[in-house]
């Protein structure tokens, strides 16, 4: 009986281990520094994905990262906070709120992905939208910027 218990907690554990692998959705990411804004409109290779206005944030960690050129230490969280775009009165403003785009560092929870773990939260509610094969999917355009530590983003002067 005991020896059931133990293994009982055992796989519990295990679980508990396996279903840590997720990305949490980042509570305070708008006190965090604000790296950069960009609206990408139709006719851009991102604007089926991303489409709209978003703005770039980076947790202390995220900062040194970018700081020392792409060296990204465990805890590095940069969020990318999209919006509708919408062009009223000459000018671009910030529509309904699309999704919240994650990459959390993390070197042994997501060595799949090279450390970096992705997701997609829905803004209202909170909830993430990927699995495994679509942040693998994520990490692979990311790639490209082996380089800089997987980030496309850099400081302004
Ligand atoms: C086809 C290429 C491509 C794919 C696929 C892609 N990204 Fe990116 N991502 C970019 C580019 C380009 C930027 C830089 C945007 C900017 O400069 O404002 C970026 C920026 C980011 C950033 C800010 C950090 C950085 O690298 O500058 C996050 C967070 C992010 N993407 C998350 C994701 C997530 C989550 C997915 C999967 C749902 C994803 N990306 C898929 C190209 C891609």
């Amino acid at each position: 009986m005991k020896r059931t218990l133990l293994a009982c907690l055992l796989l519990t554990a295990a679980w508990g281990a396996a279903a840590d692998s997720h990305v949490a959705f980042p509570t305070t990411y708008r006190g965090d520094f604000h790296v950069k804004s960009m609206v990408i409109q139709q006719g851009h290779p991102l604007f089926e994905a991303v489409g709209g206005m978003h703005h770039l944030y980076a947790n202390k960690k995220a900062l040194a990262g970018y700081k020392a050129g792409g060296k990204f230490a465990d805890g590095a969280v940069i969020t990318f906070d999209l919006f509708e775009a919408v062009a009223q009165d000459n000018a671009i403003a910030e529509g309904a709120h699309k999704a919240v785009l994650v990459m959390a560092r993390d070197s042994r929870k997501f060595k799949a992905t090279d450390g970096w773990g992705y997701q997609v939260f829905d803004p209202k509610t909170r909830k993430a939208s990927l699995d495994a094969k679509a942040a693998a999917e994520c990490h692979a355009c990311h790639l490209q910027q082996k380089d800089k530590g997987f980030v496309f983003s850099a400081l302004r002067d």
